[in-house]
């Protein structure tokens, strides 16, 4: 039966160079299958002599083990080729630097604002918040601002069409709501968004200010200068910092006027400020002879751009990450 060892040295090639699972399954049919070489000797066996056919048998069965076993063996090679090269393909490098998480940072006026609601709150004040689409009477006719003010004219306010609204000019429209829902005395500071059609490197359409109310039995202007000093000397953080009050007009303040602190050689305006004036405390049912105090109005934004030396306003709201990120 030499046949049969020729037989099963050429099956161990031909199922070492099996490249792949179908490959190896041919190969296996070629042998092993229902018409295969090996399967064709079991059924030569008949035409032995009886004597010879049992050791004939045993041979074609050893052979057809081995052959068997050779499959398995192949298949399993073949597999972990396979997977190796799968996760060759698949692989992850570990080593490489992550997509960028990078941590979110506040807005340099949230950080104004934060700051401000601070060094307002250790000074005994509050923080009140207000509607930024306002209507006529807060924005204008209760902080006795007359019919004909020019602040009043298409030009300056965004009206919303077909109704009586418009987005706030200033944060003054908290005062009168403040005192509406509460009994004196007051001691409020409100931040927020306000809006005028307005556009250029140091006015934008929308901008932020800083509120500010007290309301007492007794207080007077000496207060009002000693709160607006005591707080720009701690925002600034400037003990030498001047501030001076320009005599001006506001329509819900008498008398009224200007902030000034020092800056470089000179002054900068920083805000508004005065007494409140009566016709606007009776609008909300405050006796003028018995409650009176100030109120004053700052630029959060100009506040910012001050502290970190921000020339142009617009970078603010341009969303440039370029400069966000600068003050994380
Ligand atoms: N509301 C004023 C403005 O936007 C600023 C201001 C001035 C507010 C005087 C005040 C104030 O409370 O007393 O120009």
């Amino acid at each position: 039966m030499e046949s049969l060892d020729v037989l099963v040295e050429e099956a161990r090639g031909a199922f070492a160079s099996a490249r792949n699972a179908a490959d190896l399954e041919q190969v296996k049919a070629r042998y092993l299958g229902k018409s295969g070489a090996l399967t064709e000797q079991l059924k030569g066996l008949g035409k032995l002599p009886p004597e010879e056919r049992p050791r004939a048998g045993s041979r074609i069965n050893e052979a057809k083990a081995s052959l068997e076993l050779m499959v398995t063996q192949r298949r399993d090679a073949l597999r972990s080729v396979e997977l190796e090269a799968r996760l060759r393909e698949e692989a992850l490098d570990v080593t490489l630097p992550g997509r960028g998480q990078g941590g979110g940072g506040l807005h340099p006026v949230t950080r104004t604002r934060l700051r401000v609601e601070r060094l307002f709150r250790s000074l005994g004040f509050e923080v009140a918040a207000g509607p930024e689409i306002e209507t006529d009477f807060y924005n204008f006719t209760a902080l006795n601002t007359p019919e004909d003010h020019p602040a009043r004219s298409m030009h300056d306010t965004f009206y919303l069409k077909d109704s009586a609204a418009l987005l706030r000019t200033h944060t003054s429209p908290i005062q009168i709501r403040h005192m509406e829902s509460h009994q004196p005395p007051f001691r409020i500071i409100s931040p927020g968004r306000v809006y005028r059609v307005d556009s250029d490197a140091t006015h934008s359409p929308m901008f932020h200010q800083l509120e500010g109310l007290w309301i007492d039995a007794n207080v007077s202007f000496s207060d009002l200068k000693g709160v607006v000093a005591e707080f720009l000397r701690s925002f600034f953080e400037r003990s030498d910092l001047k501030v001076r009050f320009r005599p001006s007009f506001f329509p819900f303040t008498e008398p009224s006027a200007e902030i000034d602190m020092s800056f470089g050689d000179g002054w900068l305006e920083i805000g508004g400020s005065g007494m409140v004036h009566p016709n606007v405390l009776r609008h909300v049912n405050v006796d003028p002879t018995r409650h009176q105090g100030f109120a004053f109005g700052m630029g959060l934004d100009r506040l910012t751009m001050l502290r970190y030396g921000v020339r142009d306003l617009r970078l603010f709201f341009e969303n440039d990450l370029r400069f966000l990120e600068q003050f994380r």
